[in-house]
């Protein structure tokens, strides 16, 4: 586990080596393992390998604009899959409105929520998706959806109510990514690392 932590790290190019569909199955089941709050289990993945529906996504996800002018573009799009995390409110307020749960008061509407959890989840087998992607090889990367995401949604028979936590590209790195900009941040972990009291330093190694 440290190795593959220590390993992983967004792609943001790919080849257009395909990727077994088997072990992308694979992955996605095990990364639905994650936990959820209360077992709500109101996260699910939707997968695109179809070319049309590839092409589909990238144009409702981002304008003509950022294609052609995105240094990132061509290598996120030759990506093989792309998977949609989603999460769905509703299976939360559900969830929490069941009798075990009820006095939380959660189960009223997703509003009264201090913390939205769908996302949280979502987030957590993210992860699990994008350690699963680096165990098998993969290279693979999280972008956000900043725009029109019901749009997106539509495009595939999503719901409505069902949220678009963000997206991951998922297939063989071609190795010429550019180094993200992001990477130059360094915020130390040990500062990040608190022991007993918020601001206690741990040295790590
Ligand atoms: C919630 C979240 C949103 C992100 N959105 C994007 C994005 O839209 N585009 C992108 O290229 N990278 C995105 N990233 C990747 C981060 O920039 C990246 O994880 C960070 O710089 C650390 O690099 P590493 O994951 O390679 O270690 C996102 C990561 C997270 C966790």
């Amino acid at each position: 586990m440290r190795k593959l932590l220590a390993a992983r790290r967004m792609n943001r190019s790919f080849s257009l080596a395909p990727v077994n569909p088997k072990t992308m199955l694979r992955i996605l089941d095990d990364a639905l393992r994650s936990p959820t709050a209360g077992n709500a289990q109101g996260v699910s993945f939707l997968a695109l390998s179809d070319p049309q529906d590839r092409a589909t996504y990238w144009e409702r996800s981002t304008d003509e604009v950022w294609r052609s002018t995105s240094a990132r573009f061509d290598g996120f799009s030759r990506a093989p899959f792309i998977v949609l995390a989603l999460c769905d409110p509703a299976a939360y307020t559900q969830r929490y409105a069941e009798s075990d749960k009820a006095a939380s008061g959660l189960g009223e509407a997703p509003e009264v929520w201090p913390v939205p959890y769908w996302f949280g989840d979502a987030g957590m087998a993210t992860m699990a998706l994008l350690l699963g992607a680096e165990h098998q090889g993969l290279g693979a990367a999280f972008i956000g959806t900043f725009r029109n995401e019901q749009a997106v949604l539509d495009a595939f028979d999503v719901p409505r109510g069902v949220r678009l936590f963000g997206t991951i590209l998922i297939g063989h790195s071609d190795g010429e990514a550019h180094r993200s900009r992001s990477l130059n941040r360094r915020v130390p972990r040990g500062s990040r690392l608190h022991l007993g009291r918020f601001g206690q330093r741990v040295a790590t190694e």
